[in-house]
């Protein structure tokens, strides 16, 4: 029974599948939606123009979307959750009982995505206040995504460069190549599934620490050095017991990561900033050197979840909700590649190399 056949473990190096939605350039640092440098998007698009772009190929600068309401029966699910239920699991819940209430049909489409990357954050927003005893509040047509989904938090309507802070961290959170989660998505779409089930499937994937960040790791790192004298120490001292710089390294780019480069700008345009952003900036060029001094041999660079977190926070949200507002951002990235598999589908069906007994009769 030997296998003779390559093995590649966590599929490294193995091309799954062919995709014209994104290009990560790991070697110089680029990220590319249908061809468009991200840092480009950020600064002239919007969420929705981006979105639409991944699911249509079209790019329309002007276009918008707005939340949608919350069903009923999405509404009953999330208030009968536990009080201390993480924004990720009720997020996957909603997604799930949404999918009940629109019975979807094959195949999937641009519509079907619009629709439920429209209906996400206001799920996550109701969540978000019905575990604090407040009312959901109801979509404003007039808002586009992100500012809807602030309003739709916070009862108040976010100043435009807040708005505007959030709306260019979903870009860079919008779409990644075949990271696990879109390869989970594409898997279940492959069976002929609905884009819901893939979403939902996604949002599992995500949810695993290995996948989903931790920006929120980076805020304590920071807080820890305390100040730009004693980073260099801290970072030293971090090392030294065998731990990781969170916000540094990445699987895929060898150069700065093109989404941490585009983050860094509007952090430090931000109205609100938090006050540790001119720390973060000071730790990070002592991190960068003393990373390369350490490992000469693998360039280990600052990478999305760096500057995601005061970006995060500058906007308000609490740390606990960065997990969950990520996914908000894959939706456009998820269900793109929903359709794309869709498009061109056969069924993805590896194999497994056997390991287990040879053939033999079971005992008398
Ligand atoms: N701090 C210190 N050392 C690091 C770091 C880091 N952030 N990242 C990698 N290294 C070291 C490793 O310890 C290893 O050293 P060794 O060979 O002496 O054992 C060497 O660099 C190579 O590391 P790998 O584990 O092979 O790198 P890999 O590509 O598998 O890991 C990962 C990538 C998981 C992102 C890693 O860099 C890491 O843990 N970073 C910190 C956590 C983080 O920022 N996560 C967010 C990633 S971005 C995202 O998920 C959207």
């Amino acid at each position: 029974m030997t296998d003779e056949r390559p093995y590649s473990p966590g599929l490294e190096g193995v091309v799954a599948a062919e995709t014209a939605l994104g290009y990560v350039d790991g070697e110089r640092g680029r990220l590319l939606y249908r061809g468009f440098r991200i840092g480009d998007l950020v600064e002239h698009g919007t969420y929705p123009a981006v979105a639409n772009l991944l699911w249509t190929g079209e790019w329309d600068p002007g276009h918008r979307l707005a939340t949608t309401a919350v069903p009923e029966a999405v509404l009953t699910a999330l208030q009968g959750l536990p009080d201390d239920a993480k924004p990720m699991d009720a997020l996957r819940t909603a997604v799930s009982v949404w999918g009940a209430t629109q019975a979807l049909a094959w195949p999937p489409t641009p519509e079907q995505a619009r629709a439920l990357t429209a209906f996400s954050p206001s799920a996550l927003a109701a969540f978000a206040r019905l575990r604090k005893g407040q009312q959901p509040i109801d979509p404003d047509p007039s808002l586009d995504l992100v500012s809807g989904f602030l309003y739709q938090l916070n009862g108040e309507r976010a100043d435009p460069a807040t708005a505007r802070a959030l709306d260019a961290y979903f870009i860079v959170g919008a779409e990644h190549g075949l990271n696990a989660s879109t390869f989970t998505a594409r898997v279940i779409t492959s069976t002929r599934s609905d884009l819901v089930s893939a979403v939902v499937g996604a949002i599992g994937a995500l949810k695993g620490p290995l996948h989903g960040g931790a920006p929120s790791e980076v805020v304590e790192q920071i807080h820890t050095a305390g100040s730009p004298e004693h980073a260099e120490e801290w970072v030293r001292e971090t090392l030294a017991k065998g731990e990781r710089l969170m916000g540094f390294g990445h699987r895929v780019y060898r150069a700065y990561d093109p989404r941490a480069a585009a983050l860094r700008k509007v952090a430090e345009s931000m109205t609100r900033k938090p006050d540790w952003l001119d720390l973060a900036i000071a730790i990070e060029d002592v991190a960068l050197r003393v990373l390369a001094e350490k490992h000469p041999e693998r360039a280990l660079k600052t990478n999305v979840e760096y500057y995601a977190a005061p970006v995060l926070m500058g906007v308000g949200l609490t740390p606990d909700l960065f997990p969950a507002t990520f996914a908000l951002a894959r939706h456009a990235g998820w269900t793109a590649h929903v359709i794309e598999q869709a498009g061109a589908n056969r069924i993805i069906r590896p194999d497994a190399r056997y390991t287990g007994p040879a053939e033999r009769d079971l005992p008398a």
